[in-house]
């Protein structure tokens, strides 16, 4: 039974739980190229909390941390380390999709509030999903003041590397709960289920998972659900949930229109991306046909490829941006194709097993 999807319009913003937000928009600016554009902090009426906003293109990130011990903020941080705390939906009416979330089986996390200051009003409620993670439906059309009360500009240049917007968001939960999430996603907020990859299309000989790719109605929020499968070795969807004390945000994809560009200046600014053997472009010629790009520049910098019936896509993935093997992010190029990258999983490790072999160590 498909529930009707809620007018969900796109993602406003997501917002991080960090130990020190101060020193995080730091790096977010200088490795990853956002712009700081504003603050929410006791100075500017938010108590208890300090919130660094940060832009690039279309994609606003908010790192939050708590500054007192007993802010329910300091318990996610020591449970699950730095991660992603909310997923916000702009709606048209927050009222209206939280009580039918609320009515399709949604855990409430906030009823609906107006915040108000001299500027006008936003309305804002919250419900649970997996793990500690939340999604708040927010509207701001009645606010004319700078993003949202308690906010003020304060703009520091990061160094851009051409990130647009997200293009997907993935959550990892524990084992045989995929379904339940995905049917999560369609009966609450109406969402269909965009893409599915079973065990036997995402895995090596070592390890395994289960994705469904859940999309909003308008196809502008697409977000994949892994769950782990059994393997020679433990899944790194398990070990994900290990070290997250349970289910989590696993990465965020951010889009560019030049994964050339952007991850040139992103190895310069120091970001640690995934470990691709040469190997792997033995076979990519063979695996997905004829692309634009330079495959000598493509092996340069690590760039991973896969084709699906619409065309090809480019992405890279970095290492975890926290000392626990948590959360990471994925930067993503769209040359038609609509897929994730399933393809890669099996290259890439395939890729690792011939460096293997190559050494005599297989
Ligand atoms: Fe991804």
């Amino acid at each position: 039974m498909h529930a009707p999807p809620l007018p969900i319009s796109h993602i406003h913003h997501v917002e991080l739980a960090v130990g020190n937000a101060k020193q995080a928009s730091y790096y977010y600016r200088n490795a990853f190229g956002f712009d700081q554009v504003g603050y929410a902090g006791p100075e500017t009426g938010q108590r208890n909390r300090a919130s660094y906003l940060l832009r690039q293109g279309n994609a606003h990130i908010i790192l939050t941390t708590p500054i007192y011990k007993d802010d329910p903020l300091a318990g996610f941080l020591n449970e699950h380390g730095d991660g992603v705390i909310d997923i916000a939906f702009r709606v048209d009416n927050v009222d209206s999709d939280h009580v039918s979330a609320v009515g399709r089986g949604a855990k409430e996390a906030v009823a609906p509030f107006t915040v108000k200051d001299k500027h006008g009003e936003v309305r804002r409620s919250a419900i649970h999903t997996y793990g500690d993670v939340v999604h708040t439906f927010i509207n701001s059309d009645e606010y004319d003041g700078f993003f949202l009360p308690n906010f003020e500009p304060w703009k520091i240049q990061g160094r851009n590397n051409g990130l647009r917007a997200f293009d997907h968001m993935v959550g990892n939960v524990e084992d045989r709960q995929m379904d339940v999430w995905a049917n999560w996603y369609q009966q609450v907020l109406g969402f269909q289920q965009f893409l599915s990859f079973d065990d036997k299309q995402i895995s090596t000989a070592h390890s395994a998972l289960r994705s469904k790719v859940m999309a909003s109605d308008n196809m502008r929020i697409k977000m994949p659900i892994n769950e782990p499968a059994d393997g020679l070795k433990k899944s790194q969807i398990q070990e994900y949930v290990e070290f997250n004390n349970g289910p989590g945000v696993q990465h965020i994809a951010l889009y560019t229109e030049d994964i050339i560009d952007t991850l040139s200046t992103m190895y310069e600014q120091g970001v640690d991306f995934l470990e691709v053997p040469d190997s792997y472009y033995d076979e990519l010629q063979d695996r997905v046909g004829v692309i634009q790009e330079d495959i000598s520049v493509l092996k340069k910098l690590k760039v991973l490829v896969d084709r699906d019936e619409k065309g090809y896509l480019l992405q890279l993935f970095t290492k975890p941006v926290e000392d626990r093997p948590t959360l990471f992010y994925e930067v993503i190029q769209r040359r038609g194709a609509e897929g994730f990258g399933a393809g890669n999983f099996k290259a890439l490790f395939e890729a690792i097993e011939r460096e293997q072999a190559r050494r005599g160590n297989l």
